[in-house]
């Protein structure tokens, strides 16, 4: 794995966590211009309300933002998602810069354990920057459309248990009623 750059063209490489509404909406802008523009994601799928919750963490070539992630936190786990580094800044392993912060950020907060949800085609990049599966592949299985990895958050310790995260972040939000009361309610 290439070392991540410290600077590229002279200007210093940096990552920051989101802490104004306006680096929020830098990790929003290179969100837009990779998984829209780029990889046609619809922004309908790119956007919700996570992002309202989540920590965003943004990567900057000299003053200019050049990626972004953001990790979204569980009970037992942080989950860093929508990792994207604007096209002509890659090559320098700043999705690394990035995803080592995502895990000092998880040490930090005495979290354990890091666990994304990597499309099949991805799953050799996050291999690369030392995740693995949560559930070994099986010779002749059906492919899967997301593949769980996980990565311990200090990697001289075993790899916590977890138990089914799929289960906790792929449950639906709950739906409100008209009269805003969850569905399914029961009332008087
Ligand atoms: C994934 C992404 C963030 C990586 O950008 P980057 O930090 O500039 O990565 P680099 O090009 O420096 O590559 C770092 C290493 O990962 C490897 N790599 C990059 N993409 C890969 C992939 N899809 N599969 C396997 N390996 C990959 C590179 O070959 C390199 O390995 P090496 O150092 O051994 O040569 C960037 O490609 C991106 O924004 N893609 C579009 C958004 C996206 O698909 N996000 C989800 C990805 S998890």
């Amino acid at each position: 794995m290439r070392p991540i750059a410290q600077s590229i063209g002279g200007e210093l490489v940096t990552t920051k966590l989101a802490m104004r509404m306006e680096d929020s909406l830098q990790a929003f802008a290179v969100r837009a211009a990779c998984f829209i523009g780029e990889l046609d994601v619809p922004f309908s799928e790119e956007f919700d309300g996570h992002d309202f919750g989540a920590t965003h963490v943004i990567a900057y070539v000299g003053d200019e933002p050049a990626g972004a992630v953001r990790l979204r936190w569980f009970q037992s786990f942080a989950m860093p998602e929508r990792l994207a580094v604007i096209q002509r800044f890659r090559g320098h392993n700043i999705g690394g810069m990035l995803l080592e912060r995502c895990r000092a950020q998880a040490q930090a907060r005495g979290c354990n354990l890091l666990y994304a949800q990597a499309l099949p085609r991805d799953v050799g990049y996050w291999e690369k920057q030392g995740w693995r599966r949560l559930v070994p592949e099986e010779a002749g299985a059906e492919p899967k459309r997301i593949v769980a990895m996980v990565k311990a958050v200090d990697p001289s310790k075993p790899l916590p248990e977890i138990e089914a995260p799929e289960a906790v972040v792929l449950r639906r939000d709950g739906q409100l009623d008209s009269t805003g009361m969850p569905h399914g309610t029961v009332s008087n």
